[in-house]
This record gives structure tokens, sequence and C-alpha cells, in this order.
């Protein structure tokens, strides 16, 4: 859509490349998903979908279409790409644990043809030129369409050129923030808050309120672990930001989070919006013992009462998000002790199929799972063009086979992260295809489209 506060602005620069096999020209961008059960917003109907550069262009029960390049979607449900707003790509001095290559192939796979990527990594992205130096090494690498979250500064300027930059949002890090930050000054996150808003880009926050509290943990167990980081620290996080975004004013997107409790005071409150990942609802606490450093991340795995009502609460649609916080990491590292272990687990390649799972065991509407995973990320961050199959709309979609059984196999991840906590759980619906601006990243089990074939969005300042 013209009206789209998103640009496309490496498209160009993909163009521009060195021709290989990787440039794509517009003409290759026309596609006809044929025959799919296309999700309109509400329910199913039969049809076929032309995308024409990058965006769709038609869709009808039958398209007479004068040869371009399709697929065969008879059986298949076409969904909105889904958008995953928390990801780790890493990249950079990271590259080690996953780049964008691997990252975004894993978000294909998964059925995300959209991902915002967080700014802790090596070096972090803590500026305007930072996001730009990010923006321009994406571009070559990336599959998918991916944006960029940038680290909450205390400098307004920073904080303007950030906006200027494309920023997604400024990601306050309670624990241990990314840029230097006084997260113990109300006054400091007012301040930021408030530049955020002027500029119009929100804030979002890993809500644990831990800096200045003793680690409790009692023994070097990931059990252990997970209760010496108690609810109390979220719970503490959450009524104070809530707090001082009221003065702000500021929409602030709060991460993870893990308690029922939280996103109902979330949901009551104006500019505010939630996430929920895919391991807090499903895995509690007492998988640790089993698991160990497969199950490691932060905010830890919950009680197994905690977890199951933060699954009925987002099941009564009281969280705005799922995201996957894709947090790749090696083996090597990981398989420690739990005071050494980096928390974080993949999940681009397991979202999909374990809420698809909730789909076919009527716990969750589809519709649900297209507003948690497409409409609302694509809402709260500004992304208007993207979450809908109709005219005018990005040609982003993902072919879903609902009925296909598999079980999930790390081994077998596009990441570089090749564990899971989800590892032997069987699921009911899979990817079939993924289809980026009109065209295929991923299909039946392979990566079939080059490095770079993807865009870098850039986040509009109003
Ligand atoms: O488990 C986590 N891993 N939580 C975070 O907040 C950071 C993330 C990472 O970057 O690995
Ligand atoms: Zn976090
Ligand atoms: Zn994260």
């Amino acid at each position: 859509m013209e009206s789209s506060c998103v640009r496309i602005a490496q498209r160009n620069l993909a163009r521009s490349k060195t021709r290989t096999d990787t440039a794509v020209d517009l003409e290759d961008r026309n596609f006809l998903v044929k025959d799919a059960d296309v999700w309109n917003g509400r329910a199913f109907t039969r049809g076929s979908i032309l995308i024409e550069n990058g965006r769709i262009k038609r869709i009808a029960r039958r398209i007479i279409d004068n040869g371009v390049e399709r697929t065969n979607a008879s059986g298949l449900k076409a969904l909105p790409g889904l958008i995953d707003v928390h990801v780790h790509l890493r990249d950079m001095e990271l590259a080690y644990k996953e780049d964008f290559a691997t990252g975004t192939a894993a978000a294909a796979a998964g059925g995300f043809t959209t991902v915002l990527d967080m700014p802790n990594t090596v070096p972090p992205t803590n500026s305007a030129r930072r996001v730009i130096e990010k923006q321009k090494v994406a571009a070559q690498k990336t599959r998918v369409n991916v944006g960029f979250h940038a680290a909450a500064v205390s400098d307004s300027d920073e904080i303007e050129a950030l906006a200027h930059a494309g920023a997604f949002s400024l990601k306050l890090y309670m624990p241990k923030p990314i840029a230097p930050f006084d997260v113990e000054n109300d006054q400091a996150i007012e301040k930021m808050m408030r530049a955020a808003r002027h500029v119009g880009t929100p804030v979002t926050v890993h809500a644990e309120d831990i800096v200045g509290t003793e680690n409790t943990s009692q023994g070097d167990g990931f059990e252990q672990a997970a209760d010496a980081r108690s609810p109390i620290f979220e719970t503490r996080a959450v009524e104070r930001l809530l707090r001082i975004q009221k003065k702000a004013r500021c929409s602030v997107h709060y991460c993870h989070l893990t308690l029922r409790s939280s996103l109902t005071k979330i949901s009551g409150s104006t500019r505010s919006t939630s996430e929920v990942t895919p391991h807090h609802l499903l895995l509690s606490k007492k998988l640790l013992s089993t698991i160990g450093w497969r199950g490691w991340m932060v905010p830890p795995l919950r009680s197994e009462e905690t977890r199951q009502s933060l699954l009925e609460s987002t099941l009564a649609g009281l969280s705005s998000a799922i995201a996957s916080d894709h947090a790749p990491h090696t083996i090597k590292e990981k398989d420690q002790s739990a005071s050494k272990s980096p928390p974080g687990v993949p999940g681009l390649e397991t979202t999909l199929p374990l809420m698809l799972t909730l789909v076919n065991r009527q716990q969750m509407p589809l519709s649900l799972l297209v507003k948690l995973l497409s409409e609302n990320p694509a809402r709260i961050f500004g992304l208007k063009s993207k979450a809908k199959l109709q005219k005018g709309a990005d040609g982003d979609v993902v072919l879903v086979d609902l009925k296909k059984k598999s079980k999930i196999d790390s081994s077998k991840f596009f990441s570089k992260a090749k564990f899971s906590p989800f590892d032997g759980f069987k699921t009911q619906g899979a990817v079939h295809s993924s289809i980026v601006s009109g065209k295929v990243v991923y299909k039946e089990g392979e990566i079939v489209a080059g490095e770079g074939s993807g865009s870098v969005l850039r986040s509009g300042s109003g």
C-alpha cells in the first residue's frame, strides 16, 4: 500500500548489486498461488493469489494468467506471512551463533516472512550508525523481510537519529542495559520514553526488575537458577514501567511475559501491548530436571500452574502477540553449569508447528493464531502493508498443510543452533511454503532463495 510508513529501503540496493544468481528482477517477482484456501481475515475462501512486483495484484476464484511462475496450493491454507517481532539473529561478531542468512532461512522454514532483530549483539545496535551498518550487512544476506530494534539510549538526539535510521523500537533490557542506561532511575526511563514518543518510536522491554538484587540461587542447577529469577521480578518491572509509561504517554511493548497478572494489567492499560512465547505457554520448570540447558532461558520457565494460566489467558485473548524470542547459542556454550550457560533457545522453526497443533486440538482458533502471529505484530510495529491477503498488500504468504504430522527434530534446523526444548514433540500442522514479496523462499523442506533475496525494512517516523 502506498500509504505504508514502512519503506522497503534496500530493494534498490539489492537490485543495483552486481548481478549474481541472487540478484532479483521485478519480473521474477510475478507469482501465482493457485487454488489455495485463502484466509480473508475472517474465514477461508477458495481461490488464487496473483502477486506482481512484490504486491498482491488480485485474489479471485479463478485467475487466467499468462504463464507466470506458480505453485499448486490445492489442499493448503494460505495465511498472511507471519511476523516475529522478537528474534536474535546475531551476525556481526556473533555470527558463529547465527547470521542473517541462517537465521532468516530458519524464519522462512518456520513460516515467518518478516522478523525484527534484537540489539544485544556485538557490537550492540545502540546508535543510528550501527543500525545503518546492520541494515547494509543484512541486505546482502537476508532471505525474508528484516527490521531492527535498537537499544534504549539516554541521549534524545541519538533517539531522533535512531528513528530516522528506521529503528522499530528502543529496547530496554532491564536486567543489564545494552547501552549505558540507569535502569534504577525512573526519571531516566521517563525521559527516554518521552523522547521515544516524540519521534513516534515505541519502547520494547525485557521486564525483569532484578538490578540490585542478590542472586539467591542455592546450588548451580537449572531449576535453582529458574527459582532465583522469581515471578516477583516481572511483576515489579511491569507495575513500575506501566506507571512511568502513563506519565510519558509512550507506547510500550512488553516482551515475553510469563504471568497472567502481567497480561491483565497490560491489557487494561492504553498504549501497552504484550507478547508471550511458545516455551512459556507450553513448558514448565519441572522439565529442567531432564532437559537442563536445553530449556534454559530468561525469563525462565515457570511452575506448571503459572504456565497453564498463561496459556488460558492467551487463549482468552489477553496477549497481543506471540513471538519466538529465537535466541541461538552454540551447544558448547549452552552445555555448562547453570551459572555459565547463556540463556536462550532457538524458536523460529518450532513456533508455528506448535501453535498449529493447538489449532488442530481445537484449543486455539485459527483466527487467534493469525491475530497473534501476524495481524497484531504488524499493527504494533506499523507494518501497514502486511498481515493481510488482499489487493495492494505485500505479497508475503505462508502456505500451511494443516493436517501434516511431524516430530520436532532440531538436527534438521536451518538455524545454527541445533537444539530445542521441544525436541521429540509431536506436531500437527506444518509449513509447506513461505513466499516473501512474491518469491518462494522455502518449499517442502528446502530453502530455494539465495542470500539477499529478502528486504530490509525501516520503520517510518510517523
Ligand atoms: O533467554 C534469553 N536469551 N533472554 C534474553 O533476554 C536474551 C536472550 C539472548 O540474547 O540470548
Ligand atoms: Zn528478553
Ligand atoms: Zn530476546
